[in-house]
């Protein structure tokens, strides 16, 4: 799948020159083209073609609430990652009630529109059970018991959807904005050695899934993603089975971007010790309201991310974190924020979904 790079990288190299490809198409929600359909309106899925793996997060409520949310979700991505519904509080709401009719939803119509799945996330210190973190805080649940309910939700989990999962987000977020070990439940009861079990206990499940380690503020080279080059290379060579390394991609406008040469690089520095790398759960907040610029500097976010991910050699998949303003998680978390999505609440284009298409087209026409 990745003989192309370099041509793929020469050809890019020539893009980081001008400013931004989509101006090479027509303006976004301008009428579809006629017959001899050209790539603006061809779908991301299609114009991305074998060259990696676009994909989306995936609101369950809304794929089975909203049609033409659902038919997009399909037509337009050749990946899915469940946003919600195989985190531990949906999968495991009661001791040993298992709850995967969510996630296998989508699981089924993954596999209806020729997709693969991202697996998100086994071990988060968010949107945990109650039963889980309750008896943690009461310590009812000790340490030794812990380790082998940690031991029991990855095995179940993964074995239930075993052969059915491209890449795993085995831990999400272990290390914190300081570049330290992220002060969780799981540090404070486990000890750092928990990070490790968890990959090991991935893999007796599912031998053949790609176990990522996954974050945010990881995009470009920093003391964060240096943490994680160290944490990758800790384990190692403990001989603990990682197999790739996934930057999240949550960006703000009003914040600015890395280039794609910085992502590439960043990305590269994880390849080198023989990782994949992943683009996986990207968005591009602005203080609302949208206007002209700020839409144009969205586009530019998409696309820096997209091309690192493209100019590395072992980037194989690119998720945006949901793809419609209609369905987004930014508004709830950052006051006064939005908009952060490749279409708008009417499903319409913006200059972002426009730039991807650009940048993939160019890719494709290699
Ligand atoms: O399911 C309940 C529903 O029953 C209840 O009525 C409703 C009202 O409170 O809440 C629903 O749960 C919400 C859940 O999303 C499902 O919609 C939670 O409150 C809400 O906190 C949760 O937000 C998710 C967030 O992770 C939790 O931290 C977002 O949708 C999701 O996009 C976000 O995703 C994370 C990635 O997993 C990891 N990286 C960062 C990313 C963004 O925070």
């Amino acid at each position: 799948m990745k003989v192309s790079r370099v041509a793929t990288a020469g050809l890019l190299v020539g893009l980081l020159v001008s400013a931004s490809v989509s101006s090479l198409l027509p303006a976004a929600g301008s009428p579809a083209p006629a017959a001899g359909a050209t790539s603006s309106d061809r779908p991301l899925r299609q114009l991305a073609g074998r060259e990696l793996l676009v994909g989306t997060a995936v609101d369950h409520a809304a794929f089975t609430s909203d049609t033409t949310y659902r038919d997009r979700v399909g037509a337009e991505f050749s990946s899915i990652t469940a946003e919600n519904v195989m985190k531990w509080e949906v999968v495991e709401p009661e001791r040993g009630r298992l709850d995967f009719s969510a996630a296998d939803d989508l699981m089924a119509a993954a596999k209806r529109n020729g997709q693969q799945v991202r697996g998100h996330t086994l071990l988060w210190h968010n949107q945990l059970p109650a039963w889980l973190t309750q008896g943690v805080e009461s310590g009812d649940i000790d340490a030794g018991e812990l380790r082998g309910i940690l031991r029991q939700h990855i095995t179940d989990e993964v074995r239930h959807f075993r052969g059915r999962i491209y890449q795993w987000d085995v831990v999400n977020e272990v290390i914190d904005d300081n570049a330290q070990l992220r002060d969780t439940l799981w540090l404070r009861v486990l000890g750092p050695g928990y990070i490790a079990d968890a990959f090991r206990w991935a893999h007796k499940a599912d031998p053949k899934a790609k176990l990522f380690l996954n974050d945010y503020n990881v995009e470009g080279v920093n003391a964060k993603s240096d943490a994680y080059l160290a944490l990758a290379k800790d384990l190692l060579a403990q001989g603990v089975p990682v197999h790739g390394f996934g930057a999240q991609g949550h960006y703000g406008v009003q914040f600015g971007f890395h280039s794609a040469a910085e992502v590439a690089g960043n990305l590269g520095r994880f390849e080198a010790l023989g990782l994949e790398t992943a683009i996986t759960e990207v968005d591009v907040r602005m203080l609302m309201p949208p206007d002209t610029v700020k839409l144009q500097a969205q586009a530019q976010g998409y696309s820096v991310l997209l091309q690192g991910c493209l100019l590395a050699r072992r980037c194989n998949s690119f998720t945006v974190w949901g793809f419609t303003d209609k369905y987004s998680w930014v508004p709830g978390f950052f006051e006064g924020q939005g908009a952060a999505n490749l279409l708008d609440e009417t499903f319409a284009a913006k200059p972002a979904y426009r730039e991807m298409q650009a940048v993939l087209t160019l890719v494709g026409r290699r």
